[in-house]
């Protein structure tokens, strides 16, 4: 794992943008995406790139339950909104998890099975959530490999309620998301995590033990992890706070 400190929020999304659109330029690329406030600007930044994304398979880490594709709140409204309506992406090779099908182990299957078919992420974008979750893999006794449904934890529920006009109670229970086979497979991961509400989360990750009690600490397998944090960030890292 190599973490970059940089400035600040802005200082992170060139760099990372700057990462994805080589990706893209270089096709053809199978890319994992993130939703979250963080990834906003990056988003905004590479579809006013004009970059060629013809060639671009992309499979997002997660959506609620309960709600339809594209229903207000749904991670899949949020990329329409801020990249697939806004770059050649073919609607064909958009891959998401639907969180409104009935059977939720079913849809799991699918999911893991197309990806498994695109030939695993070249490509991996990832937030952090604030208690160490990737994806919506949350901390716990446990971790799962294959894509599984999830009980959310109230504070990931608070941290969500944005798209829920700011009440967490609207917030669905329960979401659908990549498990950690897919994500600590990928081929390349490029975390991207700012703001001091992400200090102790990034010091657990990047210099803490492998612990399902920080899901993002499992990374370090992957060879090729770049951490991209600002100042505010990294604020506990070398610090022995772990
Ligand atoms: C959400 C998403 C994660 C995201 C994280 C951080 O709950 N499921 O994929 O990385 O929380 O979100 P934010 O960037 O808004 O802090």
């Amino acid at each position: 794992m190599t973490v970059e400190v940089l400035d600040d929020h802005d200082a992170v999304t060139a760099r990372v943008a700057l990462e994805v659109s080589r990706a893209v330029a270089a096709g053809p690329l199978t890319l994992g995406l993130p939703t979250g406030r963080t990834p906003v600007a990056l988003y905004g930044r590479l579809a006013a790139a004009g970059l060629d994304w013809s060639r671009v398979r992309t499979f997002n880490l997660d959506e609620f339950t309960s709600l339809a594709p594209g229903a207000p709140g749904s991670f899949r409204a949020f990329m329409d909104r801020h990249l697939f309506t806004r770059v050649n992406l073919r609607p064909e090779a958009i891959g998401f998890l639907r969180g409104d099908t009935a059977d939720h182990a079913a849809e799991c299957a699918r999911y893991d099975a197309a990806l498994e078919m695109a030939g695993g992420l070249d490509l991996l974008l990832l937030g952090l959530g604030a208690n160490g979750h990737v994806g919506f893999n949350e901390p716990g006794p446990t971790l799962t490999a294959a894509s599984h449904v999830v009980r959310l934890h109230e504070d990931t529920r608070r941290a969500n309620a944005d798209g829920f006009g700011g009440d967490w109670r609207r917030v669905p229970a329960a979401a659908l998301t990549l498990g950690m086979r897919q994500i600590l497979g990928a081929r390349r991961v490029v975390l991207l995590a700012t703001g001091a509400s992400k200090a102790e989360a990034v010091a657990a990750m990047a210099d803490g033990p492998l612990t399902t009690a920080c899901p993002a600490s499992w990374l370090q397998v992957v060879r090729d992890c770049l951490v991209v944090v600002d100042r505010a960030a990294a604020a506990r890292l070398g610090t022995g706070a772990v």
